[in-house]
């Protein structure tokens, strides 16, 4: 088995000690998080969609946080994403939003993550924009795509995202293709047993470039989220061989993450969108960026020393 996963499992296990998340949380910001994250408030996270639609690159906003403990936080964050929603339109900024489900309930109750969620999705469709529901790790899978399901009966403007790391993922785009879903394909950040996941990175890049060829010849729209030049250039040769026009899918990367890469694919004419995090709730988030590269690892580590 390649050591990836091994460190990945590592540093994703010492992130959930107390000890070392209060350390990082106090500390973080100035650390590195900074570098992944676009700020802890709303009005800095638009200077950083205003900055990249500059640039020629559009954005999909998010308002950190996941798991909430009560239906009134999971209320609290519906109304940070539909004040978000109504920003991105009252500044005429290029930008979707991407939100968790279990931010907005789904862990306490399915209906109010519907109705929290469509709210969002119905503001969005009235502002002229898109929803991406992120996915979390594979305990919510099938109730995330329930609440998808649920709602692109009645929306267009939404869309989910797949992993390629799970087994599931080929079955769940056959369904996804039926309902001609807008879909976000990425590898997946979360640590998963094998039952439900490939082990090897190397069979979840090979079926990452099954997937994404398999969805593309679908016709349905596809997001193609990965800083891995070898699925870029995958994605590049299905289009170009499927016939699948630039308009029919898009490049995702995120926020801090091989920015050139991002520039250079807008100026060869890509549609490239890139996620931007903000907020006070980053250390999940964070932890996940640390998790999939050890030299970010480093780079936190370097920064401390240089106190
Ligand atoms: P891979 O991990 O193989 O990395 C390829 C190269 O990219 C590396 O060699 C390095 O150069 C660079 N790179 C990758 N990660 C880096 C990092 N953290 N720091 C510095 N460089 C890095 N996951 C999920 O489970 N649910 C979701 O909803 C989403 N949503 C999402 C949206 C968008 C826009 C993106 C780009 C990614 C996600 N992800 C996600 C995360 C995704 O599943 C995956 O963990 C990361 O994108 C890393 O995988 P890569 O495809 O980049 O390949």
């Amino acid at each position: 088995m390649a050591t990836v996963p091994r460190t990945r499992a590592l540093v994703l296990g010492l992130a959930q000690q107390p000890w070392l998340s209060r350390a990082i949380t106090r500390h973080g910001m100035r650390l590195g998080a900074r570098r992944f994250v676009a700020g802890e408030t709303l009005d800095e996270a638009l200077a950083v969609v205003a900055g990249l639609n500059k640039a020629g690159i559009e954005a999909t906003l998010d308002y950190l946080g996941e798991s909430v403990q009560d239906a009134g936080q999971a209320r609290a964050a519906a109304d940070v994403y539909l004040r978000m929603v109504d920003e991105i339109a009252r500044r005429g900024l290029a930008s979707h939003v991407s939100l968790k489900a279990s931010q907005l309930g789904l862990d306490l109750d399915p209906n109010l993550a519907l109705e929290l969620v469509g709210r969002v999705v119905e503001r969005a469709r009235e502002r002229g924009t898109f929803v991406r529901i992120d996915m979390e790790d594979s305990s919510r899978t099938q109730a995330t795509l329930d609440l998808f399901g649920a709602l692109r009966q009645r929306y267009e403007n939404v869309g989910i995202v797949i992993q390629a790391a799970l087994r599931r993922s080929e079955r769940d785009l056959e369904e996804l293709a039926k309902l001609g879903a807008n879909v976000r394909l990425c590898k997946g950040a979360y640590l998963e047993p094998p039952e439900v996941a490939f082990p090897r990175k190397k069979d979840v890049d090979a079926n990452y470039e099954k997937l994404l060829r398999g969805y593309m010849a679908s016709g349905n729209y596809l997001a193609v989220a990965t800083h891995d030049d070898r699925m870029i250039a995958a994605a590049k040769r299905a289009a170009q061989e499927l016939g699948v026009s630039r308009d029919r899918f898009e490049f995702q990367m995120l926020y801090g993450i091989r920015p050139q890469a991002q520039r250079r694919l807008a100026a060869e004419g890509y549609r490239m969108r890139v996620y931007v995090p903000y907020g006070t709730e980053w250390y999940p988030y964070f932890t996940r960026r640390l998790a999939e590269r050890p030299a970010n690892v480093l780079f936190l580590l370097a920064n401390l020393f240089r106190r």
